[in-house]
């Protein structure tokens, strides 16, 4: 059993950020700017759950030392005019091969959280995911930026109609894929989180049913109310009726899953650690790329996340057969500086960045990009 949490039963939600002006983004020329500024904005016990990985947070930096392993081999004299940035994903196109991660409740970071999100990436032109434990309702983000490439992200409920009435609001409201996350039968163990009795308030979830998950004694589990133990690959077929979106699979980190998640019928297979924040000493997703891309054999799509703050390390993945990779606390960081404006400066940065590094690789576009244009160095 975990320590029990404190609740105040007067408090809705906790951890609001202050209103102040917004960061000078004149200054902000990498993701990794937006960090500092942001964690001053930040609730001390909200930057701990944002930052904060599992256990022992070795996989935390194991996800961001990773990159260290792997070499860009550029081609020089190719006549890099015409660069192109955009790919299609999910048959649809994308003018980015990255898009935002899902991660729970942009309401610490922003008053306007999600809505602020959904502007930017629409504006961007990138696909947004949409947590499951958003500060906002499935309707008021999709409501905020009509036309945007938005996906739901799922976690499964205890009670299969409270998940299923969250899959067909999501389908109503125009998301075009629904992500389910599969790494998550319980919450990892966090020990900051645990230390400050994180508690963002028995409201700050707007698309849960508010319930009595908020009493004093109960567990770290019961207190977000997300787990999903009894969630099995037979699953799948049941949440695939329940909308006629296609079905990604997040969380995948082993070449066995991901060949099972093709048989079940996923659509694709989204390779991540969940931002080193389940559990410890798990690969970080860019070291089982490889081998996850060749035992789906161009069955899905394939994804990647984790740690992705450059573009030098956005390359390698397109170039090791993956579509598209996702970021999650950049995306946060830049929300809680500038709001809207912080998040499309965000993806402005990454466009520029990724456009000078395909030129740099010698290839027109993320598609051209091979196996041949990277490699390993060390590591596993
Ligand atoms: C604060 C925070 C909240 C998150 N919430 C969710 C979530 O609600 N659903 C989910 O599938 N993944 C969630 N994630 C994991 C991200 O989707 C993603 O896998 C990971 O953070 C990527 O690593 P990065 O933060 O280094 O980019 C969360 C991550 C963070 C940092």
């Amino acid at each position: 059993m975990l320590p029990a949490m404190t609740t105040d039963a007067r408090s809705r939600r906790n951890y609001l950020p202050d209103e102040r002006p917004p960061v000078d983004l004149a200054g902000i020329v990498r993701l990794r700017d937006f960090e500092a500024p942001a964690r001053e904005r930040i609730h001390p016990a909200a930057w701990a759950y944002y930052a904060g990985g599992g256990y022992d947070e070795h996989v935390l930096a194991d996800t961001l030392a990773a990159w260290d392993a792997f070499r860009l081999r550029p081609r020089v004299l190719t006549g890099v005019t015409g660069i192109d940035a955009t790919t299609t994903i999910l048959g649809r196109p994308a003018s980015l091969p990255i898009g935002i991660a899902p991660a729970a409740l942009h309401g610490l970071a922003h008053r306007e959280g999600e809505l602020a999100t959904a502007r930017a990436a629409t504006a961007a032109g990138a696909i947004h995911v949409v947590s499951t434990v958003a500060s906002h309702t499935i309707e008021d983000v999709a409501a905020a930026a009509p036309g945007g490439r938005r996906w739901f992200q799922l976690y499964v409920q205890r009670e299969r109609a409270v998940t299923r009435a969250l899959v067909e609001r999501a389908a109503a409201a125009g998301y075009e894929a629904l992500c389910l996350t599969v790494d998550l039968p319980v919450l990892g163990y966090r020990d900051e989180v645990l230390r400050l009795h994180f508690d963002p308030g028995a409201d700050a979830y707007a698309n849960l049913p508010r319930r009595d998950v908020w009493r004093p004694d109960a567990d770290l589990d019961e207190m977000v109310d997300m787990r999903s133990v009894e969630l099995t690959w037979n699953d799948l077929d049941e949440i695939r009726s329940w909308a006629p979106i296609p079905l990604v699979l997040k969380g995948i980190l082993t070449a066995e899953d991901a060949r099972l998640a093709v048989e079940h019928g996923a659509d694709a297979v989204w390779v991540s650690n969940h931002g080193g924040r389940q559990l410890d000493r798990v690969a970080a997703g860019i070291d089982v790329l490889e081998g996850i891309v060749d035992a789906v054999e161009g069955r899905a799509e394939v994804y990647l996340d984790g740690g992705i703050r450059r573009a030098p390390e956005i390359l390698p993945a397109p170039a090791l057969g993956a579509r598209a990779v996702f970021t999650a606390r950049p995306f946060l960081w830049a929300l809680a500086c500038a709001g809207e404006a912080g998040v499309t400066h965000g993806f402005g940065i990454l466009r520029e960045e990724l456009e000078r590094g395909l030129a740099l690789m010698g290839t027109p576009t993320p598609a051209s990009l091979t196996r041949g244009h990277v490699t390993r160095v060390r590591g596993a």
